[in-house]
């Protein structure tokens, strides 16, 4: 059948093609080990599950109003009051189905055809797909390990608000872990760029890192965030957007239309992590410190180059020029003849990523052990 123009450049999320494979060579019986996909392998915090039980048990599991339930979006603006110390309306919360959800009404709210939105290169796989599909215009702001991965204003500078009148940044960024300077963002709001600036993977910083949120530079920048990686719930598909006063109405007649409403039980888990949740991400978060050391060390054990230490999310983007130039050809092999799943540096961009390869610290301890003796065989094999 014949599918739309619009999906011309709309590419695979690799991850997930990655993925599909892995399971297939585990339906043959292979023990595969997953380093590729960015999924908290941690259960909710209990709370959530027992919020989320009883909203199904009591009934709740109708439509809610389409930008979320009051008490959730009284809860996240508590939030931004208790972590960051700054004041939003609950008025400007958008809850959403997942962060991805988000996007979608985001870009499709914002754009018009063949407008320019500014990202990293490498940066989240999805986001210029999100952009093509309501037919934006990608326009990748290269990035490299000599600048730690930074977006620093002097690459930014490649772009003009012309070009590029919105920029995207996730900080703690997917797939490098690296948290964007204060700076890049007051530079860019000072040129005239609408903002956003993804917050997913906040909560999730190491070795004594600190994040802020982008809310406290500006009303006009636009916040997404959600509960699918600090609070392990992806499936819940529970995500919020932080918005201008000027732009929730606009959310809210999209919301109706394309989703009617968040999952509602979710919304009921989302109330809980936010008020009992710190806890459990605290523990979590040392989890995931532990395992970042062991992989980072155990990588470079082997010759994977670590140039730059990721500071937060759950990745290790690594360079494997001693082994390939080819990462997508790399990670087939990888999968194929050690059983290691890892995502190419390709599915991130085109700056030089057909020299790294993502792994995921999203599995336990042993699992990074026997990955690493795996790579160890194979590689000097
Ligand atoms: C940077 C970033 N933003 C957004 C998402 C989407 O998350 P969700 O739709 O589960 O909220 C991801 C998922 O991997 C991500 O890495």
């Amino acid at each position: 059948m014949k599918t739309s123009q619009r999906l011309s450049e709309f590419t695979s999320f690799i991850v997930m093609d990655i993925l599909e494979e892995a399971l297939s060579l585990e339906a043959q019986g292979h023990d595969v080990v997953h380093l590729e996909i960015g999924e908290p392998d941690f259960s909710p915090p209990p709370p959530v599950v027992d919020a989320m039980c009883r909203a199904v048990v009591d009934g709740h599991t109708h439509y809610t109003h389409s930008l979320g339930l009051w008490s959730l979006r009284e809860a996240i603006s508590d939030y931004y009051g208790r972590v960051y110390g700054v004041e939003v309306s609950p008025g400007r919360i958008c809850v959403t189905t997942g962060t991805s959800a988000a996007f979608l009404m985001l870009f499709g709210a914002l754009l018009d055809a063949g407008q320019g939105v500014g990202m990293s290169d490498p940066g989240y796989a999805c986001y210029p797909n999100f952009v093509r599909f309501v037919g934006g215009r990608p326009v990748a702001l290269p990035i490299s390990v000599k600048d730690g991965f930074q977006l620093t204003p002097e690459r930014a500078a490649c772009t003009t608000v012309e070009e590029s009148p919105i920029v995207i940044i996730s900080s703690p960024a997917n797939p490098t872990g690296t948290l964007t300077a204060r700076s890049t963002y007051e530079w860019l709001l000072a040129r005239g760029h609408t903002l956003i600036s993804d917050e997913i993977y906040h909560g999730l910083v190491y070795d004594g890192s600190r994040v802020e949120t982008a809310l406290g530079l500006s009303e006009d920048v636009i916040v997404v965030d959600g509960f699918s990686k600090r609070y392990a719930m992806t499936g819940c598909r529970l995500g919020w957007m932080v918005v201008p006063e000027s732009l929730v109405r606009t959310i809210n007649r999209i919301s109706q239309n394309l989703f009617i409403s968040p999952p509602t039980p979710s919304q009921y888990g989302g109330i809980a992590a936010l008020e009992h949740g710190d806890g459990h991400v605290e523990c979590m978060r040392l989890e995931y410190g532990q395992r970042r050391r062991l992989l980072i060390d155990g990588l470079a054990r082997l010759g994977f180059e670590v140039a730059f230490e990721p500071q937060g999310a759950f990745y290790v983007f690594a360079e494997i020029s001693r082994f390939s130039d080819d990462s997508y050809s790399f990670c087939k092999r990888m999968l194929r003849e050690a059983h290691v799943a890892a995502t190419p540096g390709v599915d991130f961009g085109k700056h030089e990523t057909n020299r790294y390869v993502r792994f995921a610290y999203t599995r336990g301890q042993d699992c990074i052990v026997k990955a690493l003796d795996r790579l160890a065989h194979w590689l000097n094999g």
